[in-house]
């Protein structure tokens, strides 16, 4: 009887390990397009093109504050990090919070749904 439970306490952690997983690898691109609306007033996916905020183009796999003739604050290019599914999630949600001092005006994505769509599509269109 108790291995039995063991058992299954071990295949549900399993089973939710892998469904977090496939959560942040299975955002839908085409539903963040749209959420990438949000962010278009001051981002562009163009290379080389800078509105209030830097261009996103290339931005997964990228370090932090380094587009070309982009003034970044202080605090961005203090930052040291390099923009992949983690620091973007973090970022994303609450961009004040997660680097103090980000001149980023952006409340947040509150839902993970909208920031793993956001970042299907930042990994679709800006690679
Ligand atoms: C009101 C304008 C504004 C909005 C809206 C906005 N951003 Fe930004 N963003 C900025 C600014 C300004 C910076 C530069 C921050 C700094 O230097 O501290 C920035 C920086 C970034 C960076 C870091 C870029 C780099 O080169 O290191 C990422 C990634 C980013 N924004 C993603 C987004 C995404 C995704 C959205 C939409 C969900 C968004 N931003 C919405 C203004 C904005």
């Amino acid at each position: 009887m108790i291995r039995k439970i063991a058992k299954l306490a071990f295949a549900l952690v399993t089973a939710t390990a892998l469904m977090s997983g496939a959560a942040l690898a299975g955002g839908d691109a085409a539903k963040g397009k749209k959420v990438f609306n949000k962010c278009k007033a001051c981002h562009s996916l163009k290379a080389g093109k800078n509105k209030i905020g830097p261009s996103l183009n290339g931005i997964i796999g990228r370090a932090a504050a380094t587009v070309e003739g982009y003034k970044y604050s202080k605090a961005m290019k203090a930052s040291g990090l390099t923009w992949d599914d983690e620091t973007l999630q973090k970022y994303l949600t609450k961009p004040k919070k997660f680097i103090p001092g980000t001149k980023m005006a952006f409340a947040g994505l509150k839902k993970e749904k909208q920031r793993n769509d956001v970042i299907a599509y930042l990994k679709e269109k800006a690679m």
